[in-house]
């Protein structure tokens, strides 16, 4: 941690990428906590800025600009990206190219920390009958999946070789609303988020480090034991959200997510998600079941990840 701040605060001047999103706006109040100075970047346009902050707009793939940002900050907060599945020439430019841009100017920078948010998707086609940790193999679900492996895999890299620490992130559902069952098990609040971020931020040595971002969900998928020592302990819980999918069924799948895993036998229901691979076709994830038309009484072979 760069503790050159002159007002006290533990950051003199902090990066903010992705600064116009769902989670940069999370981020906004904190970071004016943490450091002198925030410099939010992001390609769409942000709000005014107030007297402890710089904006700039900025095009992650634009190594140039990208190279320029980078200056003259101590760590920097990476969310900008495109944030779901995409054709890939975007996701090269923003998520691979972006990155690839962030981590060469933070090198040339000097830059010694970067907080990366990564994603559930970087490992989504594990089961969920098995409980992932760190150390869990990566196997993305989608293109967008694989951006965030390329994060990962790049942030290691500059790691061993210069000596740049990250902690990657990956996050679960951090959203206003829970948009599905799932969600009940990934589920992160923002404030957990935020907590999360700080502590990536503060800890005082983080090498390269993997974390989920998870609120103290009543099921759990992931295992943080190997990042304990980032002090993360989730004050949330999608408990709260009982009975939102108040459909029984949707309800007691969200608690049993085995229910659609291989070997179980699909029933059938309404087919307007999309989820699951049966018997090499896709299926669907309605909220209310595993379904596709046809498809009832066959045997699950492959899951594909809920959104
Ligand atoms: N919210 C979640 O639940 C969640 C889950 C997993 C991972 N993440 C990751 O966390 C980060 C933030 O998520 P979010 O929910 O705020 O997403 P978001 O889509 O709301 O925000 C991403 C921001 O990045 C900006 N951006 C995209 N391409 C850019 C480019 N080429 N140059 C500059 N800016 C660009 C977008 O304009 C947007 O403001 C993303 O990297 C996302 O992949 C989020």
């Amino acid at each position: 941690m760069n503790q050159t701040s002159t007002a006290g605060k533990p950051y003199r001047r902090l990066l903010l990428t992705g600064a116009a999103g769902n989670l940069g706006r999370q981020l906004r109040a904190p970071l004016a906590q943490w450091a002198d100075v925030v410099r939010l970047s992001n390609v769409a346009p942000l709000d005014d800025a107030a007297k402890h902050e710089e904006i700039s707009a900025v095009d992650l793939a634009d190594g140039e600009a990208v190279m320029r940002l980078v200056e003259g900050v101590d760590a920097i907060v990476h969310l900008g990206g495109i944030s779901i599945d995409a054709p890939f020439d975007d996701l090269i430019e923003s998520n691979i190219r972006g990155t690839y841009n962030i981590y060469e100017a933070a090198r040339r920078h000097g830059v010694k920390r970067v907080v990366f948010a990564s994603s559930n998707h970087a490992i989504c086609f594990h089961p969920v009958t098995e409980v992932l940790d760190a150390d869990a193999p990566q196997r993305p679900d989608s293109l967008y999946g694989v951006t965030k492996c390329f994060g990962e895999s790049l942030s290691r890299y500059y790691f061993d070789r210069f000596g740049i620490e990250t902690v990657c992130l990956r996050i679960g559902s951090s959203f206003e609303e829970l948009k599905n069952p799932r969600m009940l098990v990934t589920f992160l609040s923002y404030r957990d988020f935020i907590e999360l971020v700080r502590c990536s931020l503060f800890t005082n040595r983080v090498w390269h480090t993997v974390v989920y971002g998870a609120s103290d969900n009543p099921v759990k998928w992931w295992d943080n034991t190997k990042a304990s020592f980032l002090g993360f302990n989730p004050q949330d819980s999608s408990a709260q959200f009982d009975g939102l999918f108040s459909d029984a069924r949707a309800d007691r799948r969200s608690r049993r997510p085995r229910a659609a895993f291989p070997g179980r036998t699909v029933r059938a229901g309404r087919a307007d998600g999309k989820e699951a691979l049966i018997a090499g076709r896709v299926a669907f994830f309605s909220g209310k079941g595993w379904a596709r038309q046809g498809l009832s009484g066959e045997k699950v072979t492959r899951m594909l990840p809920v959104a």
